[in-house]
């Protein structure tokens, strides 16, 4: 699937299982895909630790964490906590450092094409989104 346009498989009606695609999941802060829609794109991660301050200029960024413990450290605003159930949405072009706390299962839903480092090119720039296992 090609990550840059948003050019992803259509909606079908396949079943993923979360909670395993979570176990099957071997690399932190590295999203993979487990649906797309109307070129959004729902998206799962593992994380721990300090992630890199980045923005996404074109993208609001919904963040929802299933297990775990996750803030949002902003630069110009409180930051976020959630934690299992809790959810927030970073609008598009505000600098965000995600945190967190223990191993957190976050899923992600925003535009397909967003990228995981947003404006920032670094090693752990993901330019292609694997699927969920
Ligand atoms: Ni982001």
């Amino acid at each position: 699937m090609a990550e840059p346009d948003g050019e992803v498989t259509p909606a079908s009606p396949e079943t993923v299982d979360v909670e395993a695609a979570f176990d099957a999941i071997d690399e932190q802060w590295s999203p993979r895909l487990a649906a797309a829609l109307n070129g959004q794109a729902v998206k799962l991660a593992v994380v721990e630790g300090e992630f890199l301050s980045h923005a996404h200029p074109d993208a609001d960024e919904l963040f929802y964490v299933l297990d775990g413990d996750l803030t949002l450290a902003f630069d110009d605003r409180p930051d976020v906590r959630l934690g299992p159930g809790e959810l927030t949405v970073v609008p598009g072009g505000v600098e965000h450092r995600p945190v967190a706390h223990e191993e957190t299962r976050l899923l992600l839903f925003e535009p397909a094409a967003t990228r995981n480092t947003g404006d920032r090119e670094t090693d752990e720039t993901v330019e292609e989104i694997e699927r969920v296992d």
